[in-house]
Parts: C-alpha cells; structure tokens; sequence
C-alpha cells in the first residue's frame, strides 16, 4: 500500500545522517521511512501545544515521535520572522483562511477567522503578545477538573520552565516594567520587552499616575495578577519572533528520534481494537491533499491531536468521536458519543478606535515616510533594531467591572476572580484597522477594546464528510442573550476613553476620529461595536477537559490528563482543551498547557497498539475576503523578498 520512491525528500541538509531525525517534506515520498518505523507517539498538528510536545516527549532518546503538520516548514520566511509584519500574515499562504457563520451579534457579519498553517501554527502568524493568564484562571481550571495540578502554583513552575526573558540592554528603564524573580531565562520560549521606546510611553505613564485610582499600575502583568496598567511582553527574541518552529521544533530536529512530516493533512483518527468494552483509538489517516493517496499509521501508545481549536474537533467529528446524533444525520459511523466535542467555543471580542494626534513622531511614519521605512528596515536587517523590532504597543491596561457594577444585578459575574480582567485596552501608536478599507494619511494613536470573558458559546460543527471543506464555525459573539458581553465591551470603549481624556494627552490628541467619533449615547456606541467589532483571535474550548469519567453534555469531552473520554490511546492537548477560554492571550497558556500535558504523558502507561486500517475525498473550498492591517505594509513584503 505505500510506495517505493522514497526520493531522499528535502531533508534538512543536517539530516542526511541516519542517525538524525527528519523534516520530511511529503507523506508520499517518505511512506517507506514511516511504516517500517513504529512510533510511540503520532502528534497531529505542530503549533504552539504539538511543537512544545514533540520537545518535551523526545527528551526521552527512547521515545521515538511522529509530528505531523498539514502546512509547510516554511517557518524562517522573513514575513513570520520580522515582528512588525505579523499583520501581513493573515490571508497569506501561511493562514489557513477560516471564515465564521453570519454572526447575528454583529449585526450578520461572517468574519475571517485566521489560523497558521505552517510549521509553529498560529505561533508562526499571531502578534507574539505574551500572557500567561491570572492565577484565577488556572485555579478555575483545576476547580472545574478536580484536578490541582492545574492550579496556578504547580502551573508557575511550568511558566517559568518555557521561558527565556531576555532583559535587553535596549529596554529604558527596564527594572520598574518586570518583576525579574518570577520569570525563567533557560527555556525555550524568548521573551521580552519592546526594544524601542515610543514619545507616548511616558505621556501614558503620566496618563496612569494621573487617573491612579482607576488604572493601577501593575509592575508585571505575568504575576499572577494581571490588573491594572503594564508594559507589555512579546514572544520576541533578539528582534525577531519566538514561535513553536523555532523554540522547540527545530532544537528538537537534531534527535534521531524525531520525525516532522509537513504538507501533510490528518484526516481522521482510527479505531485500532477494543480493551473490553473500550474503543482503542491510536491510529491516524493523513494524505497530501484532496485526490491523494490515504495512508493508515498506527502509533505503539498515543495518537495526541494538537491541530488546535478548529482542526482538532474536526478531525474527532470526522472520525465518529463527537455527538452521536450529528454523526448519524452525515453517515458517520460513531465510535464514542461526546456530545461536547465541537461545543463550547469562545473568542475575544476586539474593538478599534483610531484617534488623530497633534505630533508627527508616530509609527505612521513607517508607512508615510519611505526613506525613514528604508533606514528602520536596514537595522532590522543588519542588527535586529529599529521599530520592525516592535510588537502593536509598548502599554496597555487589563480592567475590570467593579464588584458593584449594576450589571451584576442580572448577571453572574463570568470572571474566574479579582486577578482576572474583564476586558483589555491596548494603546497602539498608529492608525491600526483589522477591517482593511481605505487607511487616512496622518498620525494617529489606536485604542484596541477587547472582552476578556464573553459569557456567550459558539460552536464547530461538519458540513461534510469530506475532509478538505471547511466545518462550520460559529463562535457566537456578541450574541448574548443576558446583554453582559455587548455592555462589557461598551463599558471597555468608555474606559478607553477617559484614559485618553487624561490631561497628560492635551498635547497629543487631537480627537477622536471617523465613525466611532459620532458615537457618544450607548445605542451608538453598541451600533458601532456590532458594526465593526471583530476577534483577537483566540478560539478556545471546543473539546474542553472537565472532571474524570463522565462524558454527559456540559461535563467536557476530555479527562483532567487530556485523554478523550470513552476511548483509549487517544489525547488532545492544545487550546480546544480549554474549558473557559482564558482571559488572556492564549499563546503561552496553550506552551503552558503542553509543557505539563508533557509530564503527564511520560508518567502514564498508555495503550498496547491494535491493527491498521483507510477511505474519504473531496473537493478543497477556501472562502475568504482580504483583509490588511497596516495597509501600505503590503507592498513592503515585496521590499523585504
Ligand atoms: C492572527 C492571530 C493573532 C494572534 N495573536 C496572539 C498573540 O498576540 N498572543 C497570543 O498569546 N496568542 C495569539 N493568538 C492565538 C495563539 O496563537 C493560539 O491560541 C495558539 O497558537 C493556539 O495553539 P494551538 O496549539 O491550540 O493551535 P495552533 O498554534 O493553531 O496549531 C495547530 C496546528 O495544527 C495544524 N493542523 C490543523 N489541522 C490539521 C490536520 N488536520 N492535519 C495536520 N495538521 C493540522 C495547523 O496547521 C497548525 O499548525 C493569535 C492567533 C492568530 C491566528
Ligand atoms: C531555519 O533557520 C535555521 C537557522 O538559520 C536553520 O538552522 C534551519 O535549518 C532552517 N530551517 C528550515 C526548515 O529551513
Ligand atoms: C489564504 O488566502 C490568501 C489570499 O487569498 C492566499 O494567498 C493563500 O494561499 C490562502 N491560504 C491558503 C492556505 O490557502
Ligand atoms: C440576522 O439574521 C437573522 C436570521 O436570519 C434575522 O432574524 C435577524 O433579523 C438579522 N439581524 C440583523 C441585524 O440583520
Ligand atoms: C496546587 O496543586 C499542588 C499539587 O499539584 C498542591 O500541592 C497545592 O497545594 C495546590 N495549591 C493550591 C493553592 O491549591
Ligand atoms: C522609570 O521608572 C520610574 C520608577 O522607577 C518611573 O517613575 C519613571 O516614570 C519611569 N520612566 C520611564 C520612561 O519608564
Ligand atoms: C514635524 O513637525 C515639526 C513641527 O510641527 C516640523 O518642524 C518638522 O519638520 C516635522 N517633521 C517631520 C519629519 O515631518
Ligand atoms: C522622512 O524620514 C527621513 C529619515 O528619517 C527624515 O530625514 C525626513 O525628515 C522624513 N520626512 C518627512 C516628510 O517626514
Ligand atoms: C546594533 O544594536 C546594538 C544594540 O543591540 C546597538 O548598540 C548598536 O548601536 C546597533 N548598531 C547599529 C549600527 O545600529
Ligand atoms: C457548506 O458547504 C456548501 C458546499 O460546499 C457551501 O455552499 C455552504 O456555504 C457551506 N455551509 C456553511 C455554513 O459553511
Ligand atoms: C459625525 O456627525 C456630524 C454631525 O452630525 C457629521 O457632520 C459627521 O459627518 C459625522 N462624522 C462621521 C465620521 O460620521
Ligand atoms: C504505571 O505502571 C507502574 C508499574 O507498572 C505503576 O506502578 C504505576 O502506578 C502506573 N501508573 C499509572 C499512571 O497508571
Ligand atoms: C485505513 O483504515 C480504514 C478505516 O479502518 C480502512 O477502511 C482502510 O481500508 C485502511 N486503508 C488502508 C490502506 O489500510
């Protein structure tokens, strides 16, 4: 059933010993190498979670790991390495170009959905902002699994182990912007602060000193506690980006038992046998592309799905492990009914205000001003300086509802606790539209509104059987029946708002500008936000881990170690796992997440193997429209390729 060509693939030229793993570039080409090894661990997806386990498991020389990514290894493209970018990512060929249902909170709008599709996942393509998400957060997690290794002080040594904070010597005054002890320097992850200072950083500290007792100032938004108003960290190394490829991917390359197959699709995992009643389900089905050939691998212990919170219950609804009535109305043939796969999903809901300056020393100036773009972009190349260095802000601030907030007269507060925030305000220095469109010529800063805990849940389910059409996702925003979210994300505008109403912006703001400017009474300020509301991007929770054994609608898909419930030999690690989407940035909570589903996986026992089995095609259907960032900066990758 495989083929003999094993044409020496596009090895890393490193690999060419056998002693070595390998990057292997088609499943075709390398069927010989994959069914005459037997691999203990088949992980699916090399994102954040995948590519932090295919480290970790391999740690073991013993341990032989099959990572297998249906984009390319194309991680070292200088758009996914120069921080600045990052906006021209979404809608490339890095982006696999997902679009929601009409979203009746945002006023029927379908919006793009972006998610990578390349080695390092959505690390490779998203804005390197760096949160670990509040001590209540990960509380709540060990509380709604019974399970304490989730809590916040056994997950901090995981936090700290991934880390590499880098205190460059670029960074002002870097001493008062982190709190140095709580932070690791030998992982792998690099971290830091932005290397360039900005004209708005002292006004907005100004700004916090004069409205203190609303805005605190919290030294380290990675304490644990993540109120009030900080600088902000960056997945961002020595001026370029960390991601998943780079950090723990390729260090990871040079063991002889780890294998990466890229452009190469998983299409459904497989039932292998049964261990009394329970289904064994320990084998993949991958292929290089619709009207490919199918190939059958079974893994010694574990199959582990890290194809991240769309890809993931895709694959388990493909596969008969999801809602047993979904399955029967597509001819699906159900191996274990988990009403909760494919349920659950939660998003950020984000905001942009733009708002005109009186200064013409903004970052506007990197796509007004040519010459000025040329010398920024030459530090860059030369040295890893320069503003291509930076991430979309210096500052920001994480707030919350007071407790006497009269919403909470309806609404039960949705936060995990007092060191969680409710929504976010990023102060950008730029004029920053996610929507596209026409972008004003001019200096501008950018408010950036955003909910942290929407009460409302969306969900993923299949419009075919066929792998290669895309599910239907429906993350729900905004649609609240209580009115908590669209009130939260007004009340996150008005906060915006009086922070740049202090008198430390007089001579920086000009005003407010375009529509947003006109909405001032709360039926236009909503009006706005459902007009033009989009997401941050972090979609969560669609096969969420709950308390042990029971697999009931509402009592999650997965158990507190990520193995899928009612079935053996099967996990899932990445941010699907989630049960409440975290309000935070969901990067490092996903490395946090597989740093510890590491442990568990080496201290378990898993599954003997059973036998192998093959079938399912169709027709491949992107739908998107484009959407630019920072607009001129298109044109810029053309400079830089
Ligand atoms: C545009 C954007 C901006 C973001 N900005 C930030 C930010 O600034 N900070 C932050 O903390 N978070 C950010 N995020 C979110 C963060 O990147 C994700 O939460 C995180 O990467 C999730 O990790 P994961 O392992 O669950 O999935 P991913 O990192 O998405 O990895 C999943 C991988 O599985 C692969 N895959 C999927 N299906 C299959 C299949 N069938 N077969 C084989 N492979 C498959 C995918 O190609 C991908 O490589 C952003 C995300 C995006 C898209
Ligand atoms: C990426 O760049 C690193 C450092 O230059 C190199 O070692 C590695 O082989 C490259 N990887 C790929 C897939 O090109
Ligand atoms: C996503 O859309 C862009 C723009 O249309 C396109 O260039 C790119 O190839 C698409 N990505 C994938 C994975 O098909
Ligand atoms: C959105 O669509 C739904 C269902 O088609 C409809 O009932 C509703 O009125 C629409 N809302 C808006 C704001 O158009
Ligand atoms: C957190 O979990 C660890 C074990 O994983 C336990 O020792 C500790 O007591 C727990 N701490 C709290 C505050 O619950
Ligand atoms: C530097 O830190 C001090 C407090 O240690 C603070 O008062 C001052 O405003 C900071 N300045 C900048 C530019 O960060
Ligand atoms: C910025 O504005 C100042 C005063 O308003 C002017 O003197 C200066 O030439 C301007 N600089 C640039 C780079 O436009
Ligand atoms: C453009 O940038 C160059 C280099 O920094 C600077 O000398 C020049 O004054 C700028 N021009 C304008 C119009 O801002
Ligand atoms: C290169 O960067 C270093 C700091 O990392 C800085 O000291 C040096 O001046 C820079 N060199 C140039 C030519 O910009
Ligand atoms: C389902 O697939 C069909 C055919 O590809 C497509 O026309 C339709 O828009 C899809 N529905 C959704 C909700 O994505
Ligand atoms: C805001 O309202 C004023 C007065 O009604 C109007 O002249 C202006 O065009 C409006 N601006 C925008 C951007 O809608
Ligand atoms: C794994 O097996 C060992 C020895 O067979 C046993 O002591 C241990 O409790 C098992 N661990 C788990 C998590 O089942
Ligand atoms: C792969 O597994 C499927 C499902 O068990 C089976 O129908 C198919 O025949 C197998 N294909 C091969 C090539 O073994």
């Amino acid at each position: 059933m495989f083929s003999h060509s094993v044409r020496a693939a596009l090895l890393l030229s490193a690999l060419s010993s056998s002693s070595l793993g390998a990057l292997l570039q088609s499943a075709d080409d390398a069927a010989d190498q994959l069914t005459s090894t037997h691999y203990d661990y088949i992980i699916v997806g090399a994102g954040a979670a995948g590519g932090a386990l295919a480290n970790r498991l391999t740690e073991d020389g013993s341990t032989k790991v099959l990572l297998i990514e249906a984009g390319s290894s194309d991680y070292n493209n200088t758009n996914i390495e120069v921080p600045w970018l990052a906006p021209v990512l979404t809608h490339s060929q890095f982006d696999w170009n997902y679009t929601t249902t009409p979203q009746e909170g945002l006023d029927n709008r379908s919006i793009a959905y972006a998610r990578g599709k390349v080695l390092g996942g959505s690390t490779s393509i998203n804005y390197m902002i760096y949160t670990r998400a509040a001590q209540d957060d990960w509380n709540r997690f060990a509380s709604v699994t019974g399970d304490d290794g989730w809590n916040w002080s056994n997950i901090l040594s995981y936090a700290k182990k991934l880390e590499a904070f880098q205190n460059s010597p670029n960074v002002q005054n870097a001493t008062s912007k982190f709190v140095a002890n709580i932070h690791g320097t030998n992982g792998p992850v690099g971290a830091g602060l932005p290397q360039v200072s900005l004209p708005i950083d002292q006004i907005g500290l100004n700004a916090q000193q004069e409205l203190s007792s609303e805005f605190k100032y919290n030294q380290d938004v990675n304490s644990g506690n993540m109120i009030g108003f900080s600088w902000t960290p960056f997945a961002i190394q020595d001026g370029a980006r960390s991601n998943s490829a780079r950090d723990y991917i390729q260090p990871a390359l040079g063991r002889s038992n780890l294998d990466v197959l890229v452009n190469t699709q998983v299409t459904k995992v497989l039932q292998t046998g049964t261990d009394g009643n329970t289904p064994i389900v320990n084998a993949v089905q991958f292929t290089s592309g619709p009207n490919e050939k199918l190939y059958n691998l079974t893994a010694n212990k574990e199959v582990i799905l890290s194809a991240g919170s769309i890809g993931t219950p895709q694959i388990l609804l493909l596969s008969g492990i999801g809602p047993a009535d979904q399955a029967k109305s597509l001819g699906i043939q159900s191996i274990v009914d988990l009403p909760d796969v494919g349920q659950n999903m939660q998003d950020h809901p984000l905001l942009t205000t733009n708002f005109q300056v009186s200064s013409n020393d903004t970052l506007d100036n990197l796509s007004l001003n040519t010459t000025f773009q040329a010398e920024q972009l030459a530090l860059w190349t030369n040295n890893r300086t320069g503003d291509f260095t930076l991430g979309a802000c210096n500052q920001w601030a994480w707030q919350r509802l007071a407790d006497d907030d009269p919403i909470f007269k309806n609404v039960s507060d949705p936060s995990a606790g007092p060191t969680s925030p409710h929504f976010q305000l990023i102060f950008s220095d730029l004029f920053i539209a996610f929507s596209g469109g026409a972008f004003p010529s001019g200096h501008f800063l950018t408010l950036i509104s955003n909910l942290y805990t929407p009460t409302t849940r969306g969900s993923l389910t299949l419009n075919s059987t066929d792998p290669f059409t895309y599910p239907i996702i429906n993350p729900g925003l905004l649609n609240d029946e209580n009115g908590f979210d669209i009130y939260t994300m007004r009340q996150a505008l008005k906060a915006g708002r009086r922070f740049l109403a202090a008198n430390a912006w007089k001579d920086w703001i000009i005003s407010e500008f375009g529509e947003s400017a006109n909405a001032t009474s709360d039926a236009d300020i909503d009006a706005y936000i459902r007009k033009n509301a989009l997401v941050v991007n972090h979609v969560s929770g669609t096969v969420a881990m709950g308390k042990s054994g029971d697999s009931s609608k509402g009592a999650g898909a997965l158990n507190p170690d990520l193995s899928v419930k009612g079935v053996k030999g099967l996990r899932v690690v990445d941010a699907s796992a989630f049960p409440h989407i975290p309000a935070a940035h969901t990067m490092v909570p996903t490395y946090i997440l597989a740093e510890r589903a590491a442990d568990l996986i080496k201290n378990s026992n898993s599954t003997a193997s059973g036998s192998k089995s093959g079938s399912g095609n169709g027709a491949f259907t992107p739908s998107a429209t484009l959407v630019s960032v920072f607009a001129p900066l298109v044109a810029l990758v053309a400079l830089l390729l």
